[in-house]
């Protein structure tokens, strides 16, 4: 059976924390003494700039968050303004990881690579627990079929990049 709108957010959550953890190991590597492995960090910054915001952080913002915003909305203490500012945070991090390959200075890139897994980590705990179920209860069937609609057809005319990403999680998840 076809994915609800918070199932296909969950499980896109699910592919952002499996490249968490091994943007994780990575560090913890480098800790260690590893070497810096600057194409590691170029596919990851990819990732994150692509898969986890032009692809599902712009769902979260241009279409559910803007249902949750509606008057109709029955939403009590909004948690919204508070995901979109992590959401920010998290995209300085990338610019200080990108920074940091420029410059090739390890500690800048492991600092906000770690920052970055820290922040997403309790940022997807929010959503997956608090504010998706919150959407639940708040939204109209309308709102929800109108989310559904718009999720299917960003899934749709996406399905090519989608397939990139998929396997890019794979070759990290080897690593
Ligand atoms: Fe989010
Ligand atoms: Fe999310």
């Amino acid at each position: 059976m076809a994915k609800n709108y918070i199932q296909i957010l969950n499980k896109e959550h699910e592919n952002i924390l499996s490249v968490a953890d091994v943007i994780e190991k990575e560090c913890n590597g480098i800790k260690s003494g590893k070497e810096l492995d600057k194409d590691f960090f170029n596919k990851a910054v990819d990732f994150i700039e692509n898969y986890t915001d032009k692809f599902h952080h712009s769902k979260e913002e241009d279409i559910l968050f803007k249902e949750l915003c509606k008057p109709e909305a029955e939403m009590h203490c909004n948690p919204v303004d508070q995901m979109l500012y992590e959401h920010d945070i998290g995209r300085n991090f990338v610019k200080g990881i990108k920074e940091g390959i420029k410059k090739g200075d390890k500690e800048k890139i492991v600092e906000n690579a770690l920052g970055y897994v820290q922040l997403i980590r309790e940022h997807i705990f929010k959503e997956d627990n608090i504010l998706y179920p919150m959407s639940e209860s708040a939204l109209n069937k309308e709102s929800k079929d109108s989310i559904q609609n718009r999720f299917e057809k960003v899934l749709k005319s996406m399905e090519e990049e989608n397939k990139k990403y998929s396997k890019i999680i794979g070759d990290f998840k080897k690593r």
